[in-house]
């Protein structure tokens, strides 16, 4: 969500803060800016509509030069994405980036006007601005001072970078509710809203905590309290290389992080999956006592990671027989709760910094949970910091906007908390050591119906002119089918919606004509001859299916409006996860045919650190 960089060093920043933009722009990329100050304090600010790549064509036509300066990418939430509501914000000498909302914004926006201020965006961030020279105006002091007493004043969350044209040597940065990090250098320092902008620069990292305020110069880094008294913050030393930001042999990010699914996978089980047991000493010595208490699990995630979620609650209940429930984080947090006795809240999320799966597992806090465990992708984040237990999945960074190997490491964290669960709830060890065997096999299992790609490509060209598509599974496939519909919709911008099988015949089948393309999951397990009943209700009825199995289901491929696509054995624990894999890849073929920008999808932004 909105990415930011800054920077004060000894020489020209221009470069630095254009490259920062670029290695953030998967946060946001409906508009871009930046606005320099030279030793002199003469000032230029630069914005426009659309990529990174147009703000860099406009600043060739200047020679841009300054020591000090700030830079954003944008994803509007007040006011639509154009150039006037590009950021930086402005207020004659004050400058402002800035990631977040400000709730109280019309209410200040109305009390300036009557100062006599004029504003030339529909942004909430212009009011940040305005409030900030006047009380400079009112009041006088440092930057930082005036940031120190104009901070009350601002209700909301907001990530932003200050800087006053008139002094230019000093950034302040302040932090509610809106992740920053600081990269520390030799006589030059960065501000940024996500590591990955300041890798290729410094390997020292200061990760700002909630109501921090920072005023950092060249050679100098204070970090305070919002009450203005100074704070220690640890210096992180990063041994993560830059190149992990390069596609390498692969089209796009998200192409090559589907590619990466084995690796992540195999990452993930390092250290904490033996051929007998799952060893979670990582949460501490005490973890088996603690875990044995749990008689019910509540787990709050968003988009994906709620998908996954989903599909753990089948894993839970039939095999570590532990009640469970999953719920998006934005309707758990307005909800008056029941939370159930010996509850353990998850938090899952990508990015760890999801603005509503925070405020979930914030609230969490307040009630009568036995504790609250994360289950992250990024250590640093937010939703990590702030649970009592956290456990890492190992997939690198993600790029792409659609999440793809994060969900299948998810749920083999999941997977393995299910077996620790399980043993500790009495569940047989022939069972136990059966998950365990599947889970090690799943990184090669995923090996194989990746070489299925080509077929998968194949099969997209028919969805190039369709407008919608229904995904259906049961059980454990049916969050399959929601993940599948949820990665079309997104990257091609074809509507698609999921059901659980059971339910077409409840509604969804008057969609069903010869236009209409209903993808099936059906592995081989249980249910498959409840779904064949599914299938035979669309067949009989002209849909186009399109069916991913790895069995005979008695159906030849072509014949009447039937696509099988026939995948490799796998495992039926791991099954969810490894049907995932196809799903991703026809998406993937069907933006690319589409033409559409798979990795920053129009109007989404990985990261979503605004409510
Ligand atoms: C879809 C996607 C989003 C995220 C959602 C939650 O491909 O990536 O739906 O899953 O925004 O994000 P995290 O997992 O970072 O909390």
């Amino acid at each position: 969500m909105c990415g930011i960089i800054a920077a004060v060093a000894k020489c020209n920043i221009t470069k630095i803060l254009l490259q920062g933009l670029l290695r953030l722009e998967y946060r946001g990329y409906d508009s871009a800016g930046l606005a320099i100050v030279d030793k002199h304090g003469n000032v230029k600010r630069l914005r426009c509509l659309g990529k990174v790549k147009n703000l860099i064509k406009k600043t060739e036509k200047e020679n841009l030069m300054g020591v000090i300066g700030l830079a954003h990418t944008r994803w509007a939430t007040h006011g639509i994405p154009s150039e006037i509501n590009a950021h930086p914000h402005i207020s004659e000498y004050i400058f402002v980036v800035h990631n977040g909302i400000i709730e109280n914004h019309e209410q200040l926006r109305k009390k300036l006007i009557s100062y006599g201020y004029y504003f030339t965006s529909e942004t909430d961030t212009e009011v940040i601005a305005h409030l900030l020279h006047l009380k400079q105006k009112q009041q006088g002091g440092s930057l930082l001072e005036v940031v120190l007493k104009t901070i009350p004043q601002i209700r909301g969350s907001f990530g932003m970078v200050i800087m006053d044209s008139r002094n230019p040597s000093i950034l302040v940065a302040v932090r509610v509710g809106n992740p920053l990090v600081i990269g520390c250098g030799t006589g030059e320092n960065f501000v940024a809203s996500d590591q990955l902008a300041l890798l290729p620069l410094v390997n020292s990292f200061i990760h700002l905590e909630e109501g921090d305020i920072a005023e950092i110069s060249q050679n100098k880094i204070s970090i305070f309290n919002i009450r203005g008294k100074i704070v220690n913050r640890d210096l992180i030393k990063s041994n993560i290389s830059h190149d992990i930001t390069s596609k390498g042999i692969y089209n796009h990010y998200m192409q090559k992080e589907i590619y990466e699914q084995p690796i992540a996978i195999k990452n993930t089980l390092i250290g904490r999956c033996t051929n007998k047991e799952i060893d979670f000493s990582e949460l501490g010595v005490n973890i088996g006592i603690f875990l044995k208490k749990v008689k019910h699990i509540q787990i709050v995630a968003c988009g994906t990671s709620y998908n996954s979620g989903m599909v753990s609650r089948y894993w839970f209940e039939s095999l570590a027989k532990i009640p469970c429930d999953v719920e998006i984080a934005s309707e758990f947090r307005y909800r008056t709760l029941q939370v159930r006795k010996n509850s353990l809240l998850i938090a899952l999320s990508q990015s760890g910094e999801t603005a509503d799966t925070l405020a979930a597992l914030r609230l969490s806090k307040r009630l009568n949970y036995i504790g609250s465990l994360a289950i992250c992708n990024v250590l640093c984040s937010s939703i990590v910091r702030e649970s009592d237990l956290y456990l890492i999945t190992k997939s690198g960074v993600e790029i792409g906007v659609a999440s793809t190997k994060t969900f299948s490491t998810q749920l083999t964290v999941l997977l393995m908390l299910v077996i620790k669960l399980g043993s500790l709830n009495g569940m047989q060890l022939e069972l136990q050591h059966n998950i365990i065997k599947a889970i090690k096999m799943l990184p090669h299992r995923i090996e194989q119906v990746l070489t299925k790609d080509k077929l998968i490509k194949a099969i997209a060209k028919d969805f190039f002119d369709k407008n919608h598509a229904l995904f259906i599974g049961r059980g454990d496939h049916y969050p399959i089918a929601m993940e599948g519909a949820l990665k079309l919709k997104e990257i091609s911008y074809i509507h698609a919606e999921a059901y659980a099988a059971g339910e077409l015949k409840h509604g969804p089948l008057a969609l069903i004509d010869n236009k209409m393309p209903v993808i099936v999951i059906a592995p081989n397990n249980k249910l498959l001859k409840k779904l064949k009943y599914n299938i035979e209700e669309v067949r009989t009825r002209g849909g186009l299916l399109y069916i991913f199995t790895n069995q005979d289901i008695g159906f030849k491929n072509n014949e009447y409006n039937m696509k099988i696509i026939q995948l490799p054995y796998v495992e039926s624990v791991t099954a969810p996860i490894f049907y995932t894999i196809p799903l991703q890849l026809l998406s993937y073929y069907v933006a690319l045919i589409k033409c559409r920008n798979i990795d920053q999808p129009r109007n989404l932004a990985k990261s979503v650190t605004v409510e």
